[in-house]
């Protein structure tokens, strides 16, 4: 295992998936975690990360030098570099020299362990008010940029390396490259982490979790539950029965990919509860975004008792249902050990929000995984590209993409326009290219058009296509003028209703992804 040292920003999730991305197992750990405690996990390698903070800041964070003396082979960056250069004696000054953003990086040293291979002159991306001006005894400045003197060091004696920059942004050229130097070099790993040994790994621990004992698991159409629960079938086969509850608010096709792709991918067994009927009804006059996230989660969760109770029911003695699936990310697992007092921008409502008295172990597959990793673990257990490669869709479904209340009707209608949104992008072969495209229906704007020589009343739909690595922040995507016009003829021609197809430009922030 690479340890990789949260000191904030995000910054440490990036780290740990480039890490991975070289086939080297990683893993986060918070800054106030101590040296002891990190050393006791056997770690291979230390990644000691960016951050928010300066060194000479009150309270900000601070690490051990006792990391240093362990004979582990440690890499700073940015603020991690900072704190290694002072705790080995180095000069860090509070100039007040900032530099942000892309930057101009000299290399001198270009056969160091880190550079080698690389241009002297390479693009980096810098965030930091603070410079290194003498490097700890003992260690070779290895680079430099016009504002900071030494913006790379490395002691290969005691295999301890930094540089000043983010080497884990795309921004910063050869990044990944200089990444893998530390740890293929520096450290000497070998790439030897594969979604093959992921899986086989998982399939035994999950064999050992749940003996002879059963387990069910919500199935969301999502690609995080479809491979945590094609993953625990591999593992207890007929042990497992998965429920897919149909709230009415799925888009076109979508029931119907779980019944017959997943089933057939799987062989799992499958209990399809059809509870439109009571959502809608729940639903009825409701226009508040929070309120339709509340009811959703809640009609779902009772639906979803109900489902295990009569499994329950069915189960002989001998073979209690013990068990709950769930497809819980690694994100969610180091948010949620790491943020305090966040804002509730949103109630998020997945299946990964049932209650904890449901009285379940939780079985969670993926709680070590990042979201590319689950897609090539779901590619890697043979289910079809289109439930591997599926874009991310809330919970609430497209209940929370009608501006207003919600109807049959009204769903009808988004149902349709979605579906044409969906086709053009795939045939347009943008579908690796964005993140999602929410097509929302703004149900309670009527504006006026011309149909067939008629004048219409209609309603607008919003195109709201994203990119994005892990939906924290986005940016809209630059969609090709002509799949744009096809989507926007192709929906206000056959979509009944909708009159006037308009293009959400906005980042998130300010904007979130989902309009409600
Ligand atoms: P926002 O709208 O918060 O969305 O920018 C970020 C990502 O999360 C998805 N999303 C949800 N997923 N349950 C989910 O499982 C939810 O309640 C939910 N709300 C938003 C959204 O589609 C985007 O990918």
């Amino acid at each position: 295992t690479v340890l990789v040292v949260d000191f904030g920003a995000q910054y440490a999730q990036l780290i740990a998936r480039r890490v991975r991305e070289a086939r080297v197992y990683s893993e986060i750990v918070p800054s106030t975690m101590p040296v002891a405690e990190m050393l006791a996990k056997g770690p291979k390698a230390v990644i000691l990360s960016g951050g928010p903070s300066s060194v000479y800041e009150p309270g900000a964070p601070t690490l051990d030098a006792a990391l240093f003396e362990a004979g582990v082979p440690v890499f700073g960056m940015c603020y991690g570099f900072q704190l290694m250069a002072t705790a080995l004696g180095g000069t860090v000054d509070n100039t007040g020299a900032r530099e942000y953003g892309r930057t101009e990086l000299s290399v001198s040293r270009p056969s160091s362990t880190l550079f080698e291979g690389t241009p002297a002159e390479q693009s980096v991306w810098m965030s930091h008010g603070d410079a290194c001006s003498a490097a700890p005894e003992g260690f070779t400045v290895t680079a430099s940029t016009d504002v900071v003197p030494v913006a790379a060091f490395e002691n290969d004696e005691k295999r301890l390396y930094g540089v000043q920059y983010h080497p884990e942004v795309l921004h910063t050229t050869h990044g990944q490259q200089i990444l893998e130097h530390f740890l293929y070099r520096g450290a000497g790993l070998a790439p030897t982490w594969t979604t093959t040994n992921v899986v086989d790994e998982q399939v035994a621990l999950i064999r050992a979790q749940v003996g002879s004992s059963r387990a069910i698991c919500g199935l969301s159409g999502g690609v995080d539950s479809a491979v945590a629960a094609a993953l625990v079938q591999k593992a207890i086969g007929s042990q497992l029965t998965c429920v897919y509850v149909d709230h009415g608010l799925m888009r076109k096709g979508e029931t119907e990919q779980v019944e017959k792709d997943f089933v057939a991918a799987t062989g799992v067994q499958l209990k399809v509860v059809d509870a439109s009927e009571r959502f809608l009804s729940a639903l009825a006059g409701v226009s508040d975004p929070e309120q339709k996230r509340k009811i959703i989660g809640r009609e779902f969760i009772r639906v979803f008792e109900q489902a295990q109770a009569e499994i329950v029911a069915e189960a002989p003695g001998d073979h209690p249902v013990e068990f709950l699936v769930q497809g819980t990310l690694y994100p969610d697992v180091v948010e949620s050990g790491g943020g305090t007092g966040t804002a509730n921008i949103k109630s998020h409502h997945n299946v990964g929000g049932l209650p904890e008295d449901l009285e379940f172990q939780l079985v969670e597959p993926l709680r070590k995984l990042f979201k590319d990793e689950v897609r090539m673990v779901g590619q890697e257990l043979g289910l079809p590209e289109e439930i591997v490669q599926r874009q991310p869709f809330p919970g609430p479904g497209l209940g929370i993409r009608i501006v207003g209340e919600v109807t049959r009707d009204r769903l009808d209608l988004l149902r349709e326009a979605d579906a044409i949104a969906r086709e053009e992008l795939t045939a347009a072969g943008l579908d690796r290219e964005i993140w999602q495209c929410p097509v929302v229906l703004l149900a309670d704007v009527r504006s006026v058009g011309v149909q067939g020589d008629g004048r219409t009343y209609g309603h607008p739909v919003v195109l709201r296509p994203v990119s994005s690595e892990d939906a924290m922040t986005a940016d809209w995507s630059r969609l090709p003028y002509e799949t744009l016009a096809r989507i926007s003829t192709r929906i206000t021609n056959e979509v009944r209703d909708v009159n006037r197809v308009v293009l959400d430009v906005t980042s998130k922030p300010p904007g979130t992804i989902e309009w409600e």
